[in-house]
């Protein structure tokens, strides 16, 4: 079989630690897909870096679309971030028929309707494991794992940066300010680490998430979203005296009007398992009405982290034939006309 061949776009945290694991693995890598996975070109605004990434036998552009129209590459991975630019890009990849791979939650949670409709026409997978709670295999376990549920609700903690943040202040007390400037030195925080704090990574999120357990569009801007910008380190102490731990949550529940999508600190007891998810880890709890309640955990951000994502959706692209690939992208529609957020 000949191998899958790959471009991408964007080389940056998430795709240097695609790069390094593709070598590290590759033998494994091939052997779970069924054929190899080549890296064909990658675009990247800084092209000095990037040749230091990629190595030899790897075409380097400074144009995203000659990656994602590139009459050699079979699929495109998006990890450049971004909305505007990146709907673009993908929405070029679909139409030249290419399969799309991606981490980027907040293109999927704006634009995602069009791009999966796109995807159908055109019979190409959209992927994006890597775009929520990176280490879990949460989109798998919704479409596949649980698919013979009615989901009541998704609730977890969602978001690395902030996770991070809010265990450094409670057990080495350091203010906000240095907790993140730690979490953007590993590598977790956005570019923009304001959508972070501000609860917005994690309702881009929650978006994915409630579209693959309820089948609803993907709108972003129904979720009612707190973030954590006034919190202090009083907050996190007082919160510990009385036996609890502040914890950003997020929280997709059917309710008979339709779905809430909520993303807010909240009190966590210290006993409950959410509770002991620390540091950059994430945790998602599902309850379905057959499967009843599951439980996933596992690292949130990071670099190899996201990669190992990425190429599990890559593999998953390579062992695709035909006409299955439109059947990769969520099945929206079935009930969004009763799905509106709730006004709160
Ligand atoms: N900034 C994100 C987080 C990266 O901290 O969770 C992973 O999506």
């Amino acid at each position: 079989t000949r191998p899958l061949r790959v471009g991408m776009i964007g080389i940056g945290t998430v795709g240097a630690g695609t790069f390094r694991v593709l070598a590290r693995n590759q033998a494994d890598i091939a052997g779970r897909a069924g054929r190899a996975i080549e890296m064909v070109i990658v675009s990247a605004r800084n092209l000095v870096r990037a040749a230091g990434v990629v190595g030899e036998g790897v075409a380097l552009t400074d144009d995203p679309l000659r990656v994602a129209t590139h009459p050699d590459v079979d699929v495109v991975v998006e990890v450049a971030g971004g909305t505007g630019p990146a709907r673009d890009w993908v929405l070029a990849a679909i139409s030249h028929g290419k399969h799309v791979v991606t981490a980027n939650k907040a293109l999927l949670a704006v634009h995602g309707t069009e791009i999966f409709a796109a995807a159908r026409r055109h019979g190409v997978a959209v992927a994006y494991e890597g775009a929520v709670a990176v280490s879990i295999p949460i989109i798998k376990a919704l479409r596949e794992g649980l698919a013979a549920n009615r989901i009541e609700w998704v609730a977890g903690i969602i978001n690395g940066t902030t996770n991070f943040i809010l265990s450094k202040m409670r057990d080495e007390g350091l203010d906000f300010g240095a907790a993140l400037a730690q979490a953007q030195a590993l590598g977790y925080a956005e570019a923009d680490p304001s959508f972070d704090i501000e609860g917005i990574d994690a309702a881009h999120k929650l978006t994915l998430l409630a579209s693959n357990a309820f089948g609803m569009p993907l709108r972003f801007a129904d979720a009612q979203v707190t973030g954590l910008t006034q919190l202090q380190g009083l907050d996190v102490a007082c919160a510990e005296q009385l036996g609890f731990r502040i914890k950003l949550l997020g929280v997709a529940r059917r309710r008979e009007e339709g779905v809430e999508l909520r993303v807010q600190p909240a009190l966590v007891p210290a006993g409950h398992l959410m509770a002991s998810v620390n540091g950059s880890m994430n945790a998602v709890m599902v309850k379905g009405d057959a499967a009843g309640l599951t439980m996933y955990y596992g690292a949130g951000a990071g670099s190899e982290q996201t990669a190992s994502a990425v190429i599990a959706d890559l593999v998953d692209v390579a062992r695709l034939h035909g006409t299955h690939a439109a059947q990769r992208v969520p099945h929206l529609g079935f009930q969004a006309q009763a799905m509106n957020a709730l006004p709160v």
